[in-house]
């Protein structure tokens, strides 16, 4: 894991945090899990709030892409790390946006040596990872803006608006994977953007487009809740 030296936002900016790409699980020292995430969404997001004047951390699983200008970094690899980093950040923030492809499970033990092949099937044992997302409001006490992501493959409102209410979003951006083209990998997305009261399609657009047009809704959103208050 890296190390983020300590940032404090003397200028007044609003301060956005970012989990972005897919988390690596290990199995053995030369072999893990992970998914197709290429981090490019999270990262384009990173680069249009920094560019909008907002103080972003973002916080990655490893990808291949290039860290954006003037936006803080930590380095993770699991689940497990990226929740350690969001925890320790989480409550400074006044934004958090959750646009990683964190594994859901991670094996219930990491063998010391390479597992060597000997009978013809082989079964893993796995484990749930910490919802990071899912744990922002009520185990870490995250009472800013919360963004969660929903990539599915099939009833994409009504997954992603069971996940607004099961973790307590105030949006969550969903995309439908399965439509060719689009989504992991891709420079290019479609979003729906799913909020307690009402949706929004944006239609397709490169990642960076889009990402612009996130970062303007996000930051409407947050006005919104800054003007009026949840009672306490
Ligand atoms: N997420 C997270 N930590 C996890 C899993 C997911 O923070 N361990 C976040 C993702 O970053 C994303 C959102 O939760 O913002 C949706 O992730 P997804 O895995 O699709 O949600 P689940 O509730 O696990 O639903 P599913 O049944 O589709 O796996």
């Amino acid at each position: 894991m890296a190390c983020l030296s300590p940032q404090t936002d003397h200028i007044g900016r609003v301060k956005v945090l970012i989990t972005a790409g897919p988390t690596r699980e290990p199995i053995d020292p030369v072999r893990f899990l992970t998914n197709r995430s290429s981090g490019k969404m999270g990262y384009a997001l990173a680069s249009a709030f920094a560019h909008e004047g907002y103080s972003v951390l973002l916080v990655s699983g490893p990808t291949d892409l290039d860290v954006p200008e003037h936006v803080d970094f930590v380095s993770v690899q699991t689940a497990a790390e990226m929740h350690d980093v969001v925890s320790r950040y989480i409550g400074r923030m006044d934004i958090a946006v959750f646009a990683a492809a964190v594994a859901d499970y991670t094996p219930a033990r990491v063998e010391p040596q390479k597992i060597k092949k000997s009978g013809e099937t082989f079964s893993l044992e796995l484990i749930r990872t910490v919802d990071i997302l899912g744990s922002a409001r009520e185990s870490l006490g995250f009472g800013g803006t919360l963004v969660g992501f929903a990539a599915e493959t099939e009833n994409l409102e009504f997954n992603a608006r069971d996940k607004l209410t099961r973790k307590q979003c105030d949006l969550v951006v969903a995309n439908d994977v399965s439509k060719p083209g689009l989504g992991f990998e891709s420079d290019q997305n479609e979003i729906l953007l799913v909020y307690p009261e009402h949706s929004e399609a944006l239609p397709a657009a490169s990642k960076h487009e889009l990402s612009h047009q996130l970062v303007a809704a996000i930051g409407r959103l947050h006005a919104e809740r800054l003007s009026s208050p949840m009672p306490i």
